[in-house]
C-alpha cells in the first residue's frame, strides 16, 4: 500500500508529546512491512538549518488556494529516522509556522493548519502521489477529509481517508470565513455543522469543529486505545462529540487501537544515553543507572531507597494535584522522587519543590524538556507514576515497562488497558500476572495508597519485586508496534475494500 500521514508532529524533529512518537513509530513499522510510507509535516521555522533535516531538498513551489486568491507553498523532501518526509513551507505568508516550537507561535494556528491541510492535498496532487490511504491525525488535519471529498476525490478515486484522534481535549474550531479561506465552498461547513447534530450541547453553531468534520468525512476513525474509545462513546471523554460518535454510521467506523512504542529507540540493552545497558537476561546495569542518576542529581546514593519517577507534560490532564500528593507521601516515607516535566500547569509542583523540599536532596523536580534525561530516568526508576485524570493511551507507562520501572497509574483510558494491578487492587504480595499498581479515585488518598503499596512491596518483598522487574523486562517487546500495525493495516484494507 501507499500510505501518507499528515500531521503536526513527528519524533524526534517536531515533538511535543506522544503524537510525534506515534507518527514516527507507526510509519517505521508500516514501512518495515514493505509498504510505501511518507509523512507530510509543516516546515516549522525551527527546522531550518537543523541537522535533523540536513538532507532537505526542494522539490518545487506550487500554488494553494487561500482566501480569494492563491498562496505559494514550497515542498521539500527529507529523511527522518529512515522515513520519507515531505516538509511544506508557506512562501511569503508572514509569520505562519515561524515560531521556535511546534505550537504557541505568534500566528493564528487555525489559519496555519487549515492552510497546511489544503497545502498537503495540493502537494499530493502536484507531486503526483497516488496514495491508497491518507492518514490524518488530530484537529490540525481534521479539515483534510472534508477538503478531499470536495475537491480531490475525482482525481484520486481509489484514495481513502483515515483519521486518528489522539485526544478529544482539543477539537479545533473555526469560523466560516476562516474555513472559506482554504478556498472551499461553504457546503462542507453547512453539512457538517448544521445538518448533522444541531442539538449538541455546549457547541457553538457559529463555528465549524474541525475534528468533527474529520470524523464525519473520514472513511475510518480511530482513537488510541480501546478503553478510551469506550469512554468516548459511553462516558464524557469526547465532550460534545459524544452525540456525533453515537450516530450509527459513525459508530460503525470508530475503533480504538492501542499505541505501540518504538522498541528500537527505547531499548535499555542498546541505549547509548545510559551509563550501562541492561536487559532481563542481564539486569545489573539498571542498578548502575539508578546510582548514576542519584549521584548526578545530588540525591543520596542509596540502592535500597525506592525511586519513583514522573516524566510528563505538566498540563491539567496529567493529574498535577495527584503528583503532588504522591510527592508528599514519598518524601514522608523516605523514598526518592524525580520529576521531569514542562508545561503551564507546573505551579503547585514548583512551589512544593522550591519551598517545601528545597533542602531535601531526595526530591528532584526538573522543570524542562530533555529527551536524553528522560531515557536515564526511565532506566533508573524503580517505579513510574502516571496519575492522569484522563489518558487516551499514554506512552510513558509503556516506556517505563520497557525499562523495568513498575508503573503506578490511575485506571483511565489506555492506562487501564496496559497496566494490570499485581494484586488486583487488594493489599497483598506482588503476584504473578500483574505489571503495576492501579488506583481509581481522583483524591490524594487514592494515589498515596497505591504508592504506599508499591513502596511496601519493594521494601518488604525484595525477591518478589526483583521477579516482577525481570518479568516486565523479559516481556520488553509486549508493547512494540507489531500488534497495532497489524490493526491499522486491517483498517486500511477494510476502507479500501
Ligand atoms: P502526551 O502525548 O499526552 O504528552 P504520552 O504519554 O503519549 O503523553 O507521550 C509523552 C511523550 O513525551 C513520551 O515520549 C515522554 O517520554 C515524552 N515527554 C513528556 N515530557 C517530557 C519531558 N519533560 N522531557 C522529555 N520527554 C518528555
Ligand atoms: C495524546 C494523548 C496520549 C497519547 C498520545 C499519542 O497526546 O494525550 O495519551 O498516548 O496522544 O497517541
Amino acid at each position: 500500500l501507499t500510505i501518507i500521514h499528515i500531521a503536526a508532529e513527528m519524533a524526534p524533529i517536531a515533538k511535543v508529546g506522544g503524537l510525534a512518537d506515534v507518527v514516527t513509530g507507526l510509519s517505521k513499522a508500516t514501512a518495515a512491512r514493505g509498504h510505501s510510507v511518507e509523512v507530510v509535516l509543516p516546515y516549522y521555522a525551527f527546522l531550518e538549518g537543523s541537522p535533523d533535516v540536513r538532507d532537505a531538498r526542494s522539490v518545487g513551489v506550487f500554488n494553494v488556494p487561500k482566501g480569494n486568491g492563491l498562496a505559494r507553498c514550497e515542498a521539500f523532501t527529507a529523511t527522518v529516522e529512515g522515513c520519507r518526509v515531505l516538509l511544506l513551507r508557506p512562501v511569503d505568508q508572514g509569520s505562519l509556522f515561524q515560531g521556535q516550537s511546534v505550537y504557541g507561535g505568534a500566528y493564528n494556528e487555525t489559519e496555519a493548519y487549515l492552510h497546511f491541510s489544503r497545502s498537503a492535498l495540493e502537494a499530493v496532487r502536484v507531486l503526483d502521489r497516488r496514495p491508497d490511504v491518507l492518514h490524518c491525525h488530530e484537529w490540525q488535519t481534521g479539515a483534510v477529509p472534508m477538503l478531499f471529498w470536495e475537491a480531490y476525490s475525482a482525481n484520486l478515486p481509489r484514495t481513502r481517508l483515515v483519521l486518528t484522534i489522539h485526544n478529544f481535549d482539543s477539537v479545533g474550531e473555526c469560523r466560516q470565513d476562516e474555513f472559506l479561506h482554504t478556498g472551499m465552498a461553504g457546503g462542507a461547513f453547512a453539512s457538517v455543522d448544521r445538518a448533522l447534530d444541531e442539538r449538541t450541547v455546549g457547541h457553538n453553531p457559529e463555528r465549524l469543529c474541525l475534528l468533527k468534520g474529520g470524523i464525519v468525512y473520514a472513511n475510518a476513525v480511530t482513537t488510541v486505545s480501546p478503553n478510551y474509545a469506550r469512554e468516548a462513546v459511553r462516558d464524557g471523554a469526547a465532550g460534545f462529540l459524544k452525540s456525533t460518535l453515537a450516530q450509527p454510521h459513525i459508530a460503525a467506523k470508530f475503533t480504538g487501537i492501542i499505541n505501540g512504542i518504538d522498541t528500537e529507540s527505547w531499548d535499555p540493552a542498546q541505549d547509548a544515553t545510559l551509563p550501562a545497558p541492561f536487559s532481563g537476561a542481564s539486569p545489573r546495569g539498571k542498578a548502575l543507572c539508578k546510582r548514576f542518576l542519584q549521584a548526578g542529581l545530588g540525591m543520596s546514593v542509596a540502592p535500597d531507597k525506592p525511586l519513583v519517577a514522573v516524566v510528563s507534560r505538566l498540563v491539567p490532564q496529567k493529574g498535577i494535584h495527584l503528583m503532588e500528593a504522591a510527592l508528599h507521601h514519598i518524601a514522608q516515607h523516605g523514598g526518592q522522587f524525580v520529576l521531569l516535566g514542562s508545561g503551564h500547569a507546573d505551579g503547585a509542583l514548583r512551589r512544593a519543590a522550591e519551598e517545601q523540599y528545597r533542602d531535601n536532596a531526595d526530591v528532584q523536580c526538573l522543570f524542562m524538556y530533555s529527551e536524553p534525561l528522560s531515557h536515564l530516568i526511565y532506566a533508573a526508576a524503580d517505579m513510574f507514576l502516571v496519575p492522569s485524570l484522563f489518558e487516551p493511551c499514554g506512552l510513558t507507562q509503556l516506556i517505563a515497562l520497557r525499562y523495568g520501572a513498575i508503573p503506578i497509574v490511575r485506571a483511565t483510558g489506555g492506562l487501564a488497558d496496559t497496566v494490570k494491578d499485581v494484586a488486583s487492587g487488594d493489599v497483598g504480595p506482588v503476584s504473578v500476572g500483574g505489571n503495576g499498581y492501579v488506583f481509581q479515585g481522583m483524591d490524594g488518598g487514592a494515589v498515596q495508597a497505591a504508592v504506599g503499596r508499591a513502596m511496601a512491596d519493594y521494601r518488604e518483598r525484595p525477591g518478589e519485586w526483583q521477579g516482577l522487574v525481570l518479568r516486565v523486562l523479559d516481556d520488553g517487546d509486549a508493547w512494540s508496534w507489531d500488534g497495532p500495525t497489524e490493526e491499522y493495516l486491517d483498517i486500511y484494507s477494510k476502507v479500501l475494500a
